[in-house]
């Protein structure tokens, strides 16, 4: 899962500078993201899947670099508020290539994506539906194209809250209760509303191929319903993202052509069966392109034994930057970077400087006895879902994010001052 290796002086190296370095340089914590890590990956999808559109999920992380990445290597972009939209269009992103989603779509999310002329928009309330026929139907823009968000009652297998495919969950309209077919005979009726096809997303971090074998013949059937209840036959289906990626060593991984290979027979056999021909697809990997390409570099502040005879290792950052350990446990490895050391015999939880005991950022570390205040610590993995959830809590400045390739760094979100803090400080 890492992409960066070790050295001799015990640093590591990641886009071919050594992260101590830049420690120094840009000060911790630090996110750092390889760029080459980022387009390798995204050509991995892109040769997997040749025939589809494959949307890069903003949500995992974006900034004007990024995009810029993103529409080099030929992806679409898939954002989820008018903020992400705001980034993109800023980075000229071409607007047919970005799909909106959301749950809850603020009337401002859907102005800014009409008036941006997003290539689609994927709905997924009957409000939305109304709102959208209105907005529509004053403005003189091609006609919205729409997908409907369905949700295929399929269980990917991953922790609860990023669990999005089984029917009492928030998103999209319910397969099986019907409010799916309900959905997509409202769009067709809407004159000014264009419907191109259908999506479905069932979760993130999973890596069970038979959930996105299941959802894919469940919504191939759905197309069929379509065209028989309506006579239409969809072009286009969106299978989502969600493919998982190994945070540690031996943790299981969800491979792009493994996933192509099983989704092109699957597909095929679906649409025979049904007498479809197969449609455009649509996937939207987030952190199976972001998460490898980051590490975060922070700083020991304080070590202390704790009663159980292992070492409490703080950290100048936590969950702040990292609140994945709180919110879903997930499970990081940690290194001691930037100086020789003797291999790491010591247990030790490494913390993080928020007001709660529940700020862990990695519970089963191992270092050298000698770690001391001012030592630099790695955490891999760090590309996707930590500088997009990123928080002031307790009034912690942001960590910036660099972009390194080929022995140079660039930075790519500047670190938070006190001042941006108190510039929203109305008092
Ligand atoms: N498409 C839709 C509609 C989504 O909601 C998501 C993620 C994706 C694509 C991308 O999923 P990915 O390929 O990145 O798994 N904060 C959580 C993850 C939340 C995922 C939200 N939706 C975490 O840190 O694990």
């Amino acid at each position: 899962p890492v992409t960066a290796y070790p050295r001799q002086d015990g640093d590591m190296a990641v886009g071919g500078i050594g992260l101590a370095k830049l420690a120094e340089r840009f000060g911790t914590p630090l996110h750092v993201m390889d760029e080459e890590d980022v387009r390798r990956r995204c050509r991995a999808f892109t040769r997997a899947f040749p025939e589809a559109d494959v949307a890069y999920a903003g949500k995992a992380f974006l900034c004007r670099v990024m995009a810029g990445w993103i529409a080099s290597e030929g992806l679409s972009l898939d954002v989820c508020s008018a903020g992400e939209l705001a980034v993109a269009r800023t980075a000229g992103f071409p607007a047919r290539k970005v799909l909106m989603h959301g749950n809850a779509k603020t009337p401002d999310d859907l102005r800014a994506a009409l008036s941006y002329g997003v290539g689609r928009i994927v709905v997924d309330s009957f409000s939305e539906i109304t709102r959208l026929a209105a907005m529509a139907a004053g403005g003189t823009t091609p006609r919205p194209r729409l997908m409907v968000r369905v949700t295929p009652g399929v269980d990917g297998h991953t922790h609860e809250a990023i669990s999005t495919g089984t029917d009492d969950q928030k998103f999209g309209f319910s397969l099986a209760s019907g409010a799916a077919a309900e959905a997509i005979q409202r769009v067709i009726a809407q004159r000014r509303l264009e419907l191109v096809g259908l999506h479905c997303h069932i979760g993130s971090q999973i890596t069970d191929l038979d959930a996105f074998d299941l959802s894919a013949r469940r919504m191939i059937g759905l197309l069929a319903a379509v065209r028989d209840a309506h006579g239409i036959t969809l072009p286009q289906l969106d299978l989502g993202g969600g493919f998982g990626v190994p945070y540690r060593e031996g943790d299981p991984e969800l491979d792009p052509q493994a996933l192509a290979d099983r989704l092109h027979r699957v597909l095929r056999e679906a649409c025979d069966e049904n007498r479809l021909p197969v449609p455009k697809i649509t996937i939207e990997p987030g952190r199976a392109i972001a998460a490898r390409a980051g590490v975060t570099v922070y700083r020991v502040v304080s070590v202390k034994h704790a009663a159980s005879g292992g070492l409490l290792v703080a950290v100048n950052g936590g969950m702040s930057d990292n609140p994945r350990p709180g919110l879903y446990g997930a499970r990081y490895s940690v290194r001691l970077i930037g100086r020789k050391s003797l291999g790491g015999d010591r247990t030790a939880t490494v913390v993080g400087r928020h007001c709660e005991a529940g700020d862990v950022l990695v519970k089963d570390a191992q270092f050298p006895a000698d770690i001391r205040p001012g030592d630099l610590l790695a955490i891999p993995c760090t590309g996707a879902y930590h500088h997009s959830m990123a928080s002031n809590y307790n009034l912690v400045p942001r960590p910036p994010v660099l972009a390194v390739r080929e022995g140079r760094a660039r930075l790519m979100i500047r670190r938070e001052t006190e001042e941006d803090l108190l510039r929203r400080d109305a008092g």
